[in-house]
């Protein structure tokens, strides 16, 4: 295959959009048409307030303003944009099912297929297909199987190209990644294809940074990455439960084992447990795999990253509840942070959504101040969970702009995003306007706890 000047994207979310906004930024001479069934999302990514992005990300409004218009485009129309390409990417979302086999666990592959199938049925010329989505291992095997029989003559290579950027520094990390991951078939045309790849990431990344193996072993690496990001936060986590009950500080603890050069510093932040869309459903779909092939030690091993998880969220919820006396009924509880990390406006599976939803069982009145997560998103999320009615939802939780009137008459504040602005703030000035005695729950060992003591706070951080 000559070299690829047209490139498609099906899936303008939070990997999909920052990906190829950065390979067109990057390769001016190619087109990247980013296309998306949902047109309000592409409304957004064409609106010329950049604010207005469907995705915050640090830098990526530079990033969108450099390219957009020039070879960068955000269409609804997909059937054109394959038709055109010579290299689709495929970054729909893959979910944990909620019906059927596998209901909680495996991954729903049914807008993958939907995508072979129209690309399938598109397609006059061969075209490279591109696995960006997180995908079970051996998916690739079905994706080629629907391409292959549509019996129009047209040729498909099928590559898998994992994504490992983290949400809020998603441009820094397609930037400058550690290494860029391709899979492929070793035969020539495997290997034209993924040369091709190769030749597009290679216009900003080293080639030593970009590594190339078989199609099963790039699938199952990413998994495996992120099972293993996922496991270091809950086993730091299970030990800040022990450092609570020993006098032993997390924090301390993390430092004098992540300067053992074979541990390393990264990934050793105590926290109220880790949210987002990927850790958990992905080792979800791991143990699921693991289990189809009867591998029960190991789907065990991995599920037990999960219950870690769930048991950091509950336990922090059950700590406020004992502390403010064993009753939150009718207490005014804020929360500053709903989103699932700083510098995001990403609320999935933020562990958040979990400690409300216990506070809201005890029928504690939560206030809530994130800088860059809307009201109506917070009660979406509350919503999806269905514990009780969405009236009730909106009763049991407010939504503020202010900070400041987010504290106001508060018995206590919960810290459940670790965001920069919460540790610049008057604090003083915070206590006195809060109901005495004045509870923080840092569940993100974020503020300074010794300040905020002074100050006449009761103060409890995770793992302390
Ligand atoms: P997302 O939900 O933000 O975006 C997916 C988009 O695909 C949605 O806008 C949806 O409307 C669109 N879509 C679904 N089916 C479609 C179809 N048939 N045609 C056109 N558009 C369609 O998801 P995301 O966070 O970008 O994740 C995408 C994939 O990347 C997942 O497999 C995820 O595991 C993986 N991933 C995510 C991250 C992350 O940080 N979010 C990082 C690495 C990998
Ligand atoms: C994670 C991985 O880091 C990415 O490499 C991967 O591409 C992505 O999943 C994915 O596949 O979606 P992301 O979920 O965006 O990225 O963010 P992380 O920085 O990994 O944080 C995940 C969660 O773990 C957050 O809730 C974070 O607060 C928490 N965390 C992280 C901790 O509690 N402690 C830590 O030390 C690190």
């Amino acid at each position: 295959m000559s070299k690829i000047k047209n490139i498609c994207c099906i899936g303008a979310g939070y990997v999909g959009g920052p990906t190829m906004a950065v390979i067109a930024a990057k390769c001016p001479e190619i087109k990247v048409t980013i296309v998306d069934l949902n047109a309000a999302r592409i409304a957004a990514w064409n609106d010329e307030n950049l604010d207005n992005l469907p995705v915050y990300e640090p830098g990526l409004d530079a990033i969108v303003a450099q390219a957009r218009g020039r070879n960068l485009f955000f269409s609804t129309e997909v059937e054109k944009a394959i038709d055109e390409a010579e290299m689709i990417f495929i970054s729909v979302n893959t979910p944990t099912k909620t019906y059927g086999l596998g209901k909680g666990k495996a991954a729903d592959l049914k807008f993958i297929e939907l995508c072979a199938r129209q690309i399938a049925s598109v397609a006059k010329s061969d075209k490279i297909v591109v696995e960006k989505s997180t995908l079970p291992v051996r998916t690739a095997e079905a994706i080629r199987s629907i391409l292959d029989n549509t019996g129009n003559g047209v040729k498909f290579q099928i590559l898998s190209n994992p994504e490992f950027l983290a949400e809020g520094t998603a441009i820094d990390d397609l930037l400058h990644p550690d290494r860029v991951l391709i899979g492929g078939d070793s035969d020539e045309e495997g290997q034209e294809a993924i040369d091709a790849l190769v030749n597009i990431y290679a216009n900003w990344i080293p080639t030593e940074r970009i590594l190339t193996t078989n199609v099963w072993s790039s699938e199952l690496s990413k998994l495996t990455a992120n099972a293993f990001l996922a496991q270091r936060v809950s086993s730091i986590n299970a030990m800040s439960e022990l450092c609570e009950k020993t006098g032993a500080d997390i924090n301390e603890v993390a430092r004098a084992i992540g300067m053992d050069s074979r541990i390393g510093s990264k990934f050793l932040k105590s926290s109220v447990g880790f949210g987002g869309s990927c850790f958990q459903k992905d080792i979800l779909n791991l143990v699921y795999i693991a289990k189809s092939y009867g591998l029960d030690e190991v789907a065990d091993y991995w599920e037990q990253v999960i219950i870690m998880n769930d048991h950091q969220k509950r336990r922090f919820a059950a700590n406020i509840v004992k502390t403010l006396y064993n009753t939150v009924s009718g207490k005014k509880i804020t929360f500053l942070g709903w989103a699932f990390k700083k510098d995001t406006n990403d609320t999935r599976e933020s562990a958040a959504i979990y400690v409300a939803d216990d506070l809201l069982l005890e029928q504690a009145n939560i206030a809530v101040y994130d800088p860059k997560v809307e009201e109506t998103q917070i009660h979406a999320d509350l919503d999806y969970l269905d514990t009780r009615r969405k009236k009730e939802n909106r009763k049991g939780v407010t939504t503020f702009n202010d900070p400041y009137e987010a504290v106001k008459d508060a018995h206590a504040i919960a810290v459940l995003t670790e965001w920069d602005e919460f540790k610049g703030y008057d604090w003083q000035r915070i206590y006195d306007n809060m109901k005495k005695p004045a509870f923080v729950f840092d569940g993100r060992n974020l503020l300074d706890g010794q300040k905020l003591r002074e100050i006449g706070f009761v103060f409890q951080s995770i793992g302390k």
